[in-house]
């Protein structure tokens, strides 16, 4: 199945620290944002927890400018971006994930998960469930203009649903 192209929107500001708490990150996480646009969720979580971190982003353009913000940022150590589509990049590192996509490309990335990630793996998705999934926590939060919801899930091998 071919997902289909999610557009850009940064994740807001004031959802970026909620997002990452959520995670319950460390320097011994290594975290996935799938659709990483400018890399702001990525900066904060190797500012604020010390983590790496890898960006993915399919738009050269936007790798641009997550390129010169984490150079300027002072992390550039531990961030590395990547400009491709992150169905073709293995995921098999990551111990935490980052998206905020579509219900539709959550659905298609299943599988992919399935094959890829490791026992623990912590994914959190903003505004949009994994179809079939049951989220180990559903989070409301305010992004100043609305209530969005997180979505956290644990990643199991065998997973009932
Ligand atoms: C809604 S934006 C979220 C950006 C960033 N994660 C944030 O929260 O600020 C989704 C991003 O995913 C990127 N994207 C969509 N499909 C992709 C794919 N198959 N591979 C890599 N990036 C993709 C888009 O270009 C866009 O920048």
């Amino acid at each position: 199945m071919k997902a289909p192209i999610v557009h850009y929107a940064p994740t807001p500001r004031r959802l970026i620290k909620p997002m990452l708490d959520i995670l319950n990150l460390s320097p011994e996480d290594v975290v996935f944002d799938l659709g990483c646009g400018d890399a702001r969720l990525l900066i904060e979580a190797a500012r604020r927890y010390g983590s790496r971190c890898v960006g993915i982003e399919i738009r050269s353009w936007l790798v641009k400018i997550a390129r010169r913000r984490v150079l300027r940022s002072g992390v550039a150590d531990k961030v590395d971006l990547i400009r491709a589509d992150f169905f073709r990049v293995n995921l098999s590192h990551a111990t935490a994930i980052i998206l905020y996509l579509s219900t539709k490309v959550n659905e298609a990335l299943k599988e992919k998960f399935d094959a890829e990630l490791k026992e623990g793996t912590r994914i959190i998705s903003l505004d949009f469930p994994i179809p079939g999934w049951i989220p180990d926590k559903v989070e409301a939060v305010h992004d100043g203009l609305r209530e969005r919801k997180l979505y956290l899930y644990v990643f199991k091998k065998k997973r009932k649903i």
